[in-house]
C-alpha cells in the first residue's frame, strides 16, 4: 500500500489550541494510507538570514520533516486578520536558503478555526498568497472556515455531529488532491 505521510503545521502554540485539536480530529477522518504528523514549530529561533549557513538543529529538523512528507496540512489560527507570526517564521525557515525550499511542489490543504465569525478567512487568504509564491499546489475548493463554538468537537475529541459531514467532504477532497499531486 502506498503511504502518504502528511506534515501537519499548526499555526498556534497555545496548549489548548482549537487548531491543534482540529488537526487531530481531521486526521481521524482520513483513510488508513494517510499518516499525519504534527511538526514542531515552537522551538524555532526567529528567522535570521545570517544563520542560513549554519542553521539550528530545530531548523534542520523542520526542513527534514517537510522534505520527507508527501503532503502538507496547514491548520491555522488567525491573529489580527493574518497568520500568526510563529507560522510565518516556520514557513520562512523552511523556504531558505534561496533555491533550497522544502515546500515546493508539496500538495497542501488549508483550514482554520477562530473564535471570530469569519473563521480565519483572512488568515487563510494570506496563507494562500504565501503558498502560491512557494509553489505549493493548494486545494482551492471547498474552502472551510470554522468558528469555535460548543459542539464543534465531540466528547472524544472528534468532529461534532453538526460539522462531521461537512468536514468529511473536505477531507475526501483533500485526500484526492494529495494523491493527484504527490511526488
Ligand atoms: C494576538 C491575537 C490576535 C487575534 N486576532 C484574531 C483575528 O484577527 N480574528 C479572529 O477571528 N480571532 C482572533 N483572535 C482570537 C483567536 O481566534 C483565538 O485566540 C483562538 O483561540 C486562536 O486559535 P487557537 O485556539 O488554535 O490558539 C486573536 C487572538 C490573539 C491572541
Amino acid at each position: 500500500m502506498t503511504r502518504y505521510e502528511i506534515a501537519v503545521i499548526v499555526g498556534s502554540l497555545r496548549k489548548d489550541s482549537f487548531n491543534r485539536k482540529m488537526a487531530g480530529a481531521i486526521a481521524r477522518l482520513a483513510p488508513p494510507d494517510f499518516a499525519f504528523q504534527q511538526v514542531q514549530i515552537g522551538d524555532l529561533p526567529l528567522y535570521n538570514q545570517d544563520d542560513d549557513a549554519g542553521p539550528a538543529d530545530s531548523v534542520k529538523r523542520l526542513k527534514r520533516e517537510i522534505a520527507a512528507s508527501r503532503g502538507l496540512l496547514f491548520v491555522t489560527a488567525e491573529y489580527n486578520r493574518s497568520i500568526p507570526g510563529v507560522l510565518k517564521n516556520a514557513i520562512d525557515h523552511a523556504s531558505r536558503p534561496y533555491g533550497q525550499s522544502a515546500w515546493a511542489g508539496k500538495p497542501a490543504g488549508v483550514i482554520g478555526v477562530s473564535v471570530g465569525a469569519t473563521g480565519t478567512s483572512m488568515a487563510q487568504q494570506h496563507l494562500r498568497n504565501i503558498l502560491a509564491y512557494l509553489d505549493v499546489p493548494t486545494l482551492g475548493q471547498p474552502e472551510i472556515y470554522l468558528q469555535a463554538k460548543d459542539g464543534l468537537f465531540d466528547e472524544a475529541g472528534g468532529i461534532g455531529a453538526a460539522s462531521k459531514k461537512f468536514l468529511q467532504n473536505w477531507v475526501d477532497r483533500y485526500v484526492d488532491w494529495v494523491k493527484k499531486h504527490a511526488a
